[in-house]
C-alpha cells in the first residue's frame, strides 16, 4: 500500500502549493490564465471538484437559452484551468456570456474576474459525499489515477493531497467572500431538496427574467434522471461517470465510524465557527 501512495504522488504536480492531476493541467496553462481576460458577462462557477458543478453548468446554460436563444458553447475542456496553454486565446472568440468552470481556490483565481466584476456562483457540498464522489470518480473512469482503497483515498483526501489540495483550505479560503456582491453561494443539497427553488435563485442572481412556466421546465431537465439518461450525448464517453448516482448520504456505503469521526473533528476545527460551516448545515447531512 505504501509503494501504491508514492506511485500516485508522481501522477501530480504542485502549482504554488497544491497539487493538480498532471493529465490535466499544466505549468504553461496555470502562466497563461495569470493574463486570462475576464468579461464582465462571464459567469464563473467555482467549486471544489464533485460537488455539482456539471449540473449547475447545465442549468445555467438552459436558463441562458431560455431567455436568449443562446446556445452555450462548451470548451474542450469545461474547467478553466485544464488544457493548453493557447486555450485561452481561442475563447476570446466565444460569444457572451461565457461560463467559466473552475476548482481553483479563490486566491488563485485570475484577477480579472474580480477587477471586471463577473458574476460567481459558488458551489458547496457536504464534504462526506463529495469525498465519496471523489473517490469513485478517480477509480471509475479511465485514465485517471486510482487508488488502491476507500481508505488510502480517504487518508490523502484529509491531508490534502489530492487533486485540487484540501477541500477544508478551498472552504475556509472562500468562507471570507462569500457575500461578495456579485457572489452567490449555492450548496447541493439544497438544489437536491428544492430543485425549481434552487433555479429560480440562480436566474434572479444572474438578472435572467423566467417564466414560473419556463422555470419548472428546467427543472423537469435537469434532475439527475433527466441528466443522467442523457449523458453520453451530452458529456461523451465520460459522461456515465460525472453522473454516477446523485444523491444525498451516499457517504454511508463507504466510511467507517473512525473515519466519520476524524471528519467531524476537522470540520470542528476548521469550519464550525464560520459563516460557511453553518452554510454548509454538516449536521443535516453527515
Ligand atoms: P456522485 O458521484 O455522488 O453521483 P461535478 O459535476 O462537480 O464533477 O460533480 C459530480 C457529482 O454531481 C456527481 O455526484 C454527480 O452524480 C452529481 N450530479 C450531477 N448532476 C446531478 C443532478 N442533476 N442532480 C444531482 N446530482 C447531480
Amino acid at each position: 500500500e505504501k509503494s501504491k501512495e508514492t506511485a500516485l504522488s508522481h501522477l501530480f504536480f504542485t502549482y504554488q502549493g497544491i497539487p493538480y492531476p498532471i493529465n490535466m493541467c499544466t505549468s504553461e496553462t496555470f502562466q497563461a490564465l495569470d493574463t486570462f481576460e475576464a468579461r464582465h458577462d462571464d459567469i464563473v462557477l467555482a467549486s471544489y471538484p464533485k460537488c455539482g458543478s456539471n449540473w449547475i453548468l447545465y442549468i445555467v446554460s438552459e436558463l441562458i437559452y431560455a431567455v436568449s436563444k443562446i446556445q452555450f458553447e462548451y470548451p474542450e475542456f469545461p474547467v478553466l484551468e485544464c488544457g493548453d496553454s493557447e486555450r485561452y486565446q481561442r475563447m476570446k472568440g466565444f460569444q457572451s456570456p461565457r461560463i467559466l468552470t473552475t476548482h481553483l481556490h479563490y486566491d488563485k483565481l485570475p484577477g480579472s474576474i474580480f477587477e471586471n466584476k463577473a458574476k460567481i456562483l459558488v458551489i458547496f457540498r457536504n464534504p462526506k459525499d463529495m469525498a465519496v464522489s471523489f473517490f469513485h470518480f478517480h477509480n471509475d473512469v479511465p485514465n485517471t489515477p486510482s487508488y488502491g482503497s476507500w481508505d488510502e483515498f480517504f487518508r490523502q483526501f484529509m491531508k490534502g493531497q489530492v487533486s485540487w489540495g484540501s477541500y477544508f483550505d478551498f472552504a475556509i479560503n472562500w468562507n471570507k467572500h462569500l457575500d461578495g456582491d456579485n457572489i452567490k453561494f449555492i450548496l447541493y443539497e439544497d438544489l437536491k431538496e428544492n430543485l425549481a427553488a434552487g433555479i429560480k435563485q440562480i436566474a434572479e442572481f444572474l438578472g435572467l427574467f423566467l417564466t414560473g412556466e419556463q422555470i419548472q421546465t428546467i427543472s423537469v431537465q435537469s434532475t439527475f434522471q433527466a441528466m443522467s439518461v442523457k449523458s453520453q450525448d451530452t458529456h461523451g464517453a465520460v459522461g456515465p461517470f460525472l453522473f454516477r448516482k446523485g444523491e444525498v448520504g451516499d457517504w454511508k456505503n463507504l466510511f467507517s465510524e473512525t473515519q466519520n469521526q476524524e471528519m467531524g473533528e476537522k470540520f470542528k476545527e476548521c469550519l464550525v465557527v464560520t459563516s460557511l460551516g453553518a452554510k454548509l448545515k454538516y449536521e443535516s447531512y453527515c
